[in-house]
């Protein structure tokens, strides 16, 4: 089941500056091809870039960002496994500095969130890892599985009735459904979708986006209210108790686990944006990357189980989260190329996942590779995303669901661009059309 087009709808671009900083001798380059063509922000179809880095320079230094970007599977699992060497407490630190005013109104607002694992180190990410591992069970996930096929079932009736049969299947399907699940989960009204949307965003915008002081300012007043909103509910939950993920936190406390308040709210903080911000973009990039690669589509169509292995592929071959960070505790080196104690790293695994070191015709979109499951699109190591499971179950019935209802399923042909961002490739839409 191959094809041989890297991306479909992915447009290219080819944007560029350079700085004298570099420590690196790109004496030989010139312009953009400094860098090897690599847009740090630029989502749009950054695969020639990636290839080209892991050919020339797969760890190289990028000043326009401040970080070694790495870019080769090998390196980047390196990386990844080491905790020791490299920590993840810059994981979700702002990559552009927070202007003043943002600054006042995060202050003013009582904003004290912190990361709730990711970017937390052990030993207490260690302690919380293990005490929210805890919440996380399999018993949860399903019973969420009718509600979250109920939820799908009635979007899709409702794109289904568009009278001229154009949808938007980000929006009409993959934005609402992770968002009312990770809701439940944490035990919140599903009225509130919106909102955590729209904090969602600013969460994005603020930790990985290039924006200026002026433009932080509206994010930095959604912050603050999302970051209330999770005091909120680890204070509910104290009163009320209940049977939701935040309860059993606040119940695994009163029976003597060391975890605070302060903590439970900021894995709240965590999980609300991590827990449907990257399933909508999974949900999306399934259904673009399948139609785009048709005969997978039908392939799945005509055998449902094959849906698991496709998801894989999809999370290999166009992951949610193409890049993460890392600092360097000490002078190390990676790839043999020497890095600095203190450095920042950038894991490249939307590269990783494509170098043909490790999988075979790594641009072809190939839902019957055995080794799809070797992508990084999690990470790896002892911050391993918590969450995948729970990705991976709802991808699969959205996917069940759509294959079943609506199997004339089509792109439109209409070009898909994706939303400016260091780390998170997501698309801005997904449009689509199906037959009578
Ligand atoms: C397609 C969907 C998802 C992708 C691509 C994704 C990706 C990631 C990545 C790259 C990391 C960092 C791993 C590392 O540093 O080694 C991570 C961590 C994490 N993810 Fe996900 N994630 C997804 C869905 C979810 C969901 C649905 C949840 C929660 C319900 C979730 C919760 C978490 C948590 C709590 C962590 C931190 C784990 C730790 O530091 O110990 N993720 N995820």
């Amino acid at each position: 089941m191959a094809a041989s087009r890297t991306d479909l709808n992915d447009p290219a671009t080819d944007a560029g500056t350079r700085s004298a900083v570099c420590p690196v001798d790109h004496a030989e380059f010139s312009g953009d091809a400094a860098h090897h063509g690599y847009e740090p922000f630029d989502m749009n179809d950054p695969f020639p870039a990636y290839e080209r880095l892991r050919a020339e320079e797969p760890v190289m230094y990028d000043e326009r960002i401040g970080l070694w970007v790495v870019t080769r599977w090998a390196d980047v699992r390196a990386v990844f496994e080491d905790w020791e060497t490299f920590s993840s407490e810059n994981a979700q630190a702002p990559i552009r500095e927070r202007g003043p005013e943002a600054s006042r109104i995060m202050k003013e607002g009582g904003f004290t969130a912190y990361s709730g694992l990711s970017a937390r180190i052990p030993p207490d990410h260690s302690r919380i890892r293990a005490i929210a591992q805890r919440a996380f069970t399999p018993r949860r996930f399903k019973a969420l599985e009718p509600t979250i096929r109920e939820n799908t079932r009635a979007a899709l009736e409702k794109m289904l009735e568009s009278p001229d049969r154009q949808g938007d299947f980000l929006h009409d399907i993959a934005f609402d459904i992770p968002t009312v699940t990770i809701l439940t989960l944490l035990g919140v009204d599903s009225a509130m979708v919106p909102m955590y949307k729209r904090w969602s965003d600013s969460r994005g915008a603020m930790t990985w986006g290039d924006l200026s002081d002026d433009q932080q300012i509206p994010h930095a007043h959604n912050l603050v209210e999302y970051w209330q909103e999770c005091e909120r509910l680890v204070v509910q939950a104290h009163r009320d108790g209940g049977d939701s993920l935040i309860a059993d936190l606040v119940e695994a406390q009163g029976a003597g686990a060391e975890i605070t308040d302060h903590e439970i709210a900021s894995l709240c903080y965590s999980l609300l944006f991590a827990g449907h911000e990257t399933t909508t973009t999974l949900i999306a990039n399934s259904v673009r990357v399948l139609l785009g690669h048709r005969e997978a589509w039908e392939a799945i169509v005509a055998d449902p189980t094959r849906i698991p292995s496709a998801i894989d592929e999809v999370l290999r071959y166009s992951g949610s989260i193409v890049a993460w960070r890392r600092k360097a505790l000490r002078d190390t080196a990676i790839g043999g190329v020497a890095i600095p104690e203190g450095a920042g790293i950038l894991l490249v695994m939307g590269s990783a996942n494509r170098d043909d070191e490790v999988f075979a015709h790594p641009d072809q979109f190939d839902i019957d590779r055995t080794d799809a499951r070797n992508h990084l699109s999690f990470g790896y190591g002892i911050h391993y995303c918590l969450g995948n499971m729970l990705a991976k179950l709802q991808d699969r019935i959205v996917l069940e669901e759509s294959a079943a209802a609506v199997p004339s399923l089509r792109l439109t042909g209409t070009p898909i661009a994706f939303g400016e961002n260091l780390s998170f490739r997501a698309p801005t839409s997904v449009p689509v059309t199906w037959e009578a």
